[in-house]
């Protein structure tokens, strides 16, 4: 198992990540809840130009980056290729993609309901309902997963709407309850993602590490799964408290959380945000298959305008 770099975990001195300055956390988190999107449609962009965005058009992605970490994407056109999809990531300062197991050789992957077994054991690749979750969170510490794009070529004919929650709001929702919450989740020892096992061959070690870190740009990443099974929490009353607190935020209607079902041509790009998504059906016979593709990166959003 892989150790999560100790410099990665703690906040430095002044941020508000810093259990330990109330102050800049108090700033930072008016800040952040007066800036806060009222309703999703203050996150979309409309695109005029395929992968090509205009400074208006970056500029208003980046407002809503800023504010919730995500925007929404409408292209002129419905449908959408893997190059578009990569030529959005450049324009954002994204560029190296993670390989996962199932991505394409391309390094993007096509998410759709397949029935080959190593790919059908994902439920990404199922139709059923996709619990909250960043992604990546099993991934080793030197890859994780800062930013995502999503793009649907083909919504499912019924189903499949999309929910999200800037992660920073949990983080603040978690705080505003009790800092020790918070200190349980950016604990090195705070989960453990047990191995992926397949046929007796062990595909993904085990891989621990905490909830909550800091990168080296001073951002918060998180990483999590809602899904009991793929993880083993600590056993200690705080971080197990810290994760049922999680588990009752996302059970409950709450104001923060945005919802939306993507049409062809629109697509998610975000600073791996918390999502999930409901159940889908498709329409083989009328043509009315979900696929959307997935690009994953290592990188986080970048403002490029000024580069
Ligand atoms: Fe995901």
């Amino acid at each position: 198992m892989t150790a999560f770099p100790e410099t990665t975990l703690q906040a430095a001195a002044g941020s508000p990540f810093d259990l330990d300055d109330t102050a800049a956390y108090v700033a930072w988190r008016t800040h952040k809840l007066a800036a806060y999107p009222q309703a999703v449609d203050e996150l979309r962009v409309a695109v005029a130009h395929g992968g090509e965005l205009s400074g208006a058009e970056l500029g208003k992605a980046h407002r809503a980056l800023q504010r919730a970490n995500f925007f929404i994407y409408h292209l002129p056109e419905p449908g959408g290729d893997k190059p578009l999809v990569r030529q959005l990531g450049r324009r954002f300062g994204l560029e190296r993609l993670d390989n996962n197991l199932c991505a394409d050789d391309d390094g993007i992957s096509s998410l759709r309901v397949v029935e080959r077994r190593r790919e059908g054991e994902y439920i990404p690749y199922t139709n059923k309902r996709l619990n909250w979750h960043t992604d990546g969170y099993y991934n080793r510490p030197d890859e994780q997963i800062r930013a995502v794009i999503l793009h649907c070529v083909q919504p499912a004919a019924t189903g499949g709407e999309s929910a999200l929650l800037d992660h920073e709001i949990a983080y603040i929702l978690l705080r505003d309850a009790d800092p020790e919450l918070v200190r349980a989740l950016m604990a090195p020892d705070a989960m453990r993602i047990p191995p992926n096992v397949q046929d007796g061959r062990v595909i993904r070690p085990a891989q621990g590490g905490p909830v909550f870190s800091v990168d080296s740009g001073g951002h918060l990443h998180m990483r999590y799964s809602a899904r009991a099974r793929n993880i083993d929490w600590k056993g200690n009353s705080t971080t197990h408290a810290a994760a049922e607190f999680l588990l009752n935020l996302f059970q409950q209607d709450s104001p923060y959380i945005f919802r939306h079902q993507l049409k062809s041509g629109e697509g998610i790009l975000g600073n791996n945000v918390l999502h999930c998504r409901t159940s889908f059906e498709d329409d083989p016979a009328g043509s009315q298959t979900r696929l959307l593709y997935r690009a994953r990166y290592f990188d986080r959003v970048v403002d490029m305008r000024n580069q």
